[in-house]
């Protein structure tokens, strides 16, 4: 995949028809990390056929497993002592990586795992990785741009209360405490469905988990897991993409396997713009006849306003009927994607993690950048809605996010052309 590559999109065409939408990136990832935890061939179905499922598998080569792919199923199998140590080369391409960190210290008593680094969206700490192992009973720090976390006589369950709930944080955490001595409570836990689909995964091999999708997560340590055999949950963050693009381009799009609760909030927004939206027998459809209305949001941990729609609503907005307030308040650089939408005629400023939005009655298409997955998308979005020929350059990181997403787009009749 040449990073050259860019989208070449036609503006003006309502989308409509069917698209049906596969297994959730965000859950995947953080499914193949945790099979570390048991010895044996583990099988993770509903896959998304996305780059970063290849870097997880490289990585997990890394450490001693056998990976294979077949169409959506990934076959894990992991040896009875995995090596410890995810190196930057790997963890630099995919922030996920990071969620061995947790698998690796309780399997196999210490992980050495690259710091990610920076990100487009804005940093992204791991104090509360490193503060909750550290409750556990592993000794950790920083060194050389790795985290070094040892725990050679095992973990100790022990309350951990987050700061904030972190997805990638309550991961690491619950993925340790599964194998550790006695009970770990995780209060101010993420609810997101990852999180739940996480806690189920690691049920399904033998763990003990109360509390999944509340606030408190309690685990009771077991000594092995077994090896399980699981279908990873729809992507919502796609799911929600289509509903957008179905809402700005006047459009009827019906969305196969979306799974309508995890997007409540989303859908209630979307409503109130002046869609229509109906659940269906496996899916949700999402129709709209005239002009968005615009809509007030504020991101939040789940279940508020996903960070990773932001791009989609203030996309949204530029074109509705009306102003708008758009807060972000999960990662402070999202708002660097409103710089390339300006350049379509958007009219937003940015104050701190405000956004307001003046809506115009057309955008007007230019040749753009995409900076991570939901800006890409969401520049995508702003394209098809704008007059003329739109590029969106850096077509990779879409790629990332988003399966065969112009060849979806054409299903539904948009004009576009990857080049
Ligand atoms: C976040 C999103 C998740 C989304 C994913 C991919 C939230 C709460 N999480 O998960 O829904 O799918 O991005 O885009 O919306 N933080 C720290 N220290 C830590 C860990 C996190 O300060 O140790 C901060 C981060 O900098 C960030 C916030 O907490 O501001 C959320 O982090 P976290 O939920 O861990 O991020 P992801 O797991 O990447």
């Amino acid at each position: 995949m040449a990073s050259h590559d860019r989208f070449r999109i036609v503006g003006g065409t309502s989308l409509r028809g069917q698209v049906s939408v596969t297994g959730a990136k965000n859950s995947a990832l953080k499914l193949m990390a945790a099979s570390l935890l048991a010895t044996g061939s583990t099988t993770i179905r509903n896959v998304p056929d996305i780059a970063d499922v290849d870097i997880m598998a490289d990585l997990l080569t890394r450490l001693g497993c056998t990976v294979k792919r077949a169409a959506d199923t990934v076959q894990i199998n992991v040896p009875a002592t995995p090596s410890h140590r995810a190196d930057y080369d790997l963890v630099r391409k995919m922030r996920a990586s990071i969620n061995v960190l947790g698998p690796l210290v309780a399997r196999v008593g210490r992980a050495d795992v690259a710091l990610p680094g920076g990100d487009a969206i804005g940093s992204r700490g791991l104090d509360f990785h490193i503060k909750g192992l550290e409750a556990l009973g592993a000794k950790a720090h920083i060194e050389h741009g790795y985290v070094i976390a040892e725990a050679p006589h095992g973990l100790t369950g022990a309350p951990v209360d987050l700061d904030f709930p972190s997805v990638g944080a309550t991961e690491n955490i619950m993925t340790a405490a599964v194998l550790a001595k006695g009970v770990t409570t995780i209060d101010n836990a993420a609810r997101e469905p990852d999180i739940v689909d996480l806690g189920e995964f690691l049920i399904s091999m033998g763990a003990k988990i109360e509390g999944l999708g509340t606030p408190m997560i309690t685990i009771t340590g077991v000594t092995t897991l077994s090896p399980t055999d699981h279908t990873t949950i729809t992507d919502r963050i796609i799911t929600g993409t289509w509903a957008f693009a179905a809402a700005m381009t006047r459009g009827d799009i019906t969305i196969q396997g979306a799974v309508a609760e995890h997007l409540e909030l989303p859908l209630e927004k979307l409503a109130s713009a002046g869609a229509i939206i109906t659940t269906t027998a496996d899916g949700i459809r999402v129709k709209m006849d005239g002009r968005p209305q615009a809509i007030d949001v504020a991101t939040l941990p789940y279940p508020g306003f996903p960070t990773d729609l932001l791009p989609m609503v203030i996309a949204l907005n530029s074109i509705a009927d009306g102003h708008s307030l758009v807060t972000e308040n999960v990662f402070e650089s999202r708002f660097m994607f409103v710089n390339e939408l300006s350049r379509l005629g958007a009219q937003v400023s940015v104050d701190g993690h405000h956004a307001s939005i003046t809506g115009v009655k057309e955008l007007s298409g230019a040749p753009v950048e995409a900076h991570d997955i939901r800006a890409g998308a969401g520049l995508i979005l702003a394209a098809l809605v704008a007059d003329g020929e739109t590029t969106v350059d850096q077509a990779f990181h879409v790629d990332r996010g988003y399966p065969n997403f112009a060849e979806q787009l054409q299903g539904l009749g948009a004009q576009v052309t990857r080049e």
